[in-house]
């Protein structure tokens, strides 16, 4: 481990891979690029200090280099034990960016690393998941004083902040940039379903086409991975609890059952419904022989893994990422990742092109809330259809793309409620 006042990272001699991957992100994330040089001007995060708590990765470099670009100050740590790029870390820290971060945290020492980034005394809080700001609300209520605001990255984050905004526990607002258009048609649709992927490839190289690929849970992330697996070749089956995501399935061509039934002829599972025990004992003792599950949820609580421990007699790593389970029965199971998200752990996380809009996205609104979140109540925002709208333009500028625009007369036409047959 390499400590100073302000890193802890894991080894700092890779710092010179961590800065190429680095450069490779910021290549391709143009809408960001397009904002720090107006930032760069500007400084419109002058004087803020912001505590982040978001992956460690080659696209969140580029995100904290705009955000002190833009004025602010960071200290950060990642939002997953098993998610931080190390390499990544070590050229943030080289760089003298404030950075506690390092791949294979246990709990202790996560939770350390978000606190030893409050002791920049936060005047913004950044999130993915909510781990920093409940641990503000939670232990340190006092470190909430100077803070204006707090972002929030991902669906079970916002979901945790909106419970807590309506109970009125928020101590201060939060943007939820999550439920941006831009962030999670894209992100969470494309992103995760190439990463996840990535994820299940890297740590197992399993052939996809001619399986049957699992997908637990049909919202934005299940959509995509479901598309992508079918894709590959995949006989995709998604399990869902709610009516409306599984008919959504059904009319996208996929079968739906019950995860008990699904159970005896899948070869591939992945959760992605940010809820606890989707996948438990009952399930594995029914699983065929070989089968793989994952996750690219959240957290790693969608499959109980106590309760595969509890199966196994013997448990060993077949390459990274891949434990399998040999169970009493003499059947293995193979556990990626340990059940943290797969795209994360065991791949590089959501591409740079799509990080482009989701960290535009977070940079918006950490401008927004320095420039105006004194003035706002203590409950979640949501990012503004014009930041919306904003943002996608920029991002086909970017891209060097031209759309149409109406004329005037179809203006005129769009808004003229007596145009009939
Ligand atoms: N979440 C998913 N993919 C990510 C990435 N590449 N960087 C940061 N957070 C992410």
């Amino acid at each position: 481990m390499d400590v100073s006042d302000t890193y802890t990272v894991a080894d700092l001699s890779l710092a010179d891979s961590g800065g190429l991957k680095v450069a490779w992100a910021r290549s391709r994330m143009p809408a960001l690029a397009a904002l720090r040089v107006k930032a760069e001007k500007e400084q419109p995060l002058a004087g803020q200090r912001i505590a982040g708590c978001l992956h460690v990765t080659k696209e969140t470099a580029v995100l904290i280099e705009t955000i002190e670009a833009a004025g602010g100050k960071v200290s950060w740590s990642g939002c997953n034990p098993l998610s931080t790029q190390d390499d990544v870390a070590a050229w943030l820290a080289s760089e003298g960016y404030d950075i506690h971060a390092w791949y294979g945290q246990n709990t202790e020492e996560f939770y350390q690393s978000i606190d030893r980034t409050l002791q920049i005394n936060p005047t913004l809080t950044l999130d993915d998941g909510a781990d920093l700001i409940y641990r503000v609300h939670s232990k340190y209520p006092q470190s909430a004083e100077n803070v204006i605001g707090g972002t929030e990255e991902t669906t079970t984050g916002v979901h945790r902040l909106r419970a807590m905004g309506e109970a009125g526990e928020l101590l201060y607002p939060v943007i939820a940039v999550n439920d941006a258009s831009t962030k999670w048609d894209f992100d969470n649709v494309h992103g995760t379903g190439q990463s996840t992927l990535d994820g299940i490839i890297r740590s197992t190289s399993v052939l996809l086409a001619g399986k049957t690929f699992i997908v637990a849970g049909y919202g934005h992330c299940g959509r995509g991975l479901a598309n992508r697996a079918r894709g590959m070749g995949a006989n995709v089956i998604v399990t869902e609890v709610d009516p409306i995501a599984a008919l959504k399935a059904i009319m996208d061509g996929y079968r739906v059952m019950k995860m008990d039934e699904a159970v005896h002829i899948g070869d591939i599972f992945c959760t992605a419904t940010g809820m606890k025990d989707v996948i438990v004992g009952r399930h594995f003792d029914s699983m065929k022989e070989g089968a793989i599950v994952c996750n690219t949820g959240h957290y790693d609580c969608e499959i109980n893994i106590p309760d595969l421990e509890a199966r196994a007699k013997k448990i060993y790593t077949i390459r990274e990422n891949n434990e399998a389970f040999e169970l009493k029965d003499d059947r293995t199971i193979h556990l990626l990742a340990r059940g943290r998200l797969v795209n994360l752990a065991a791949a590089e996380g959501h591409p740079s092109e799509v990080m482009d809009m989701s960290f535009a996205n977070q940079f918006l609104a950490l401008c927004r809330l320095a420039a105006e979140g004194d003035t706002y109540e203590n409950i979640v925002y949501d990012i503004s259809e014009e930041q919306d709208r904003e943002l996608a333009e920029l991002k086909l500028i970017a891209e060097g793309i031209s759309i149409d625009s109406l004329t005037s007369d179809q203006l005129a036409y769009f808004e003229d409620y007596s145009a009939g047959t």
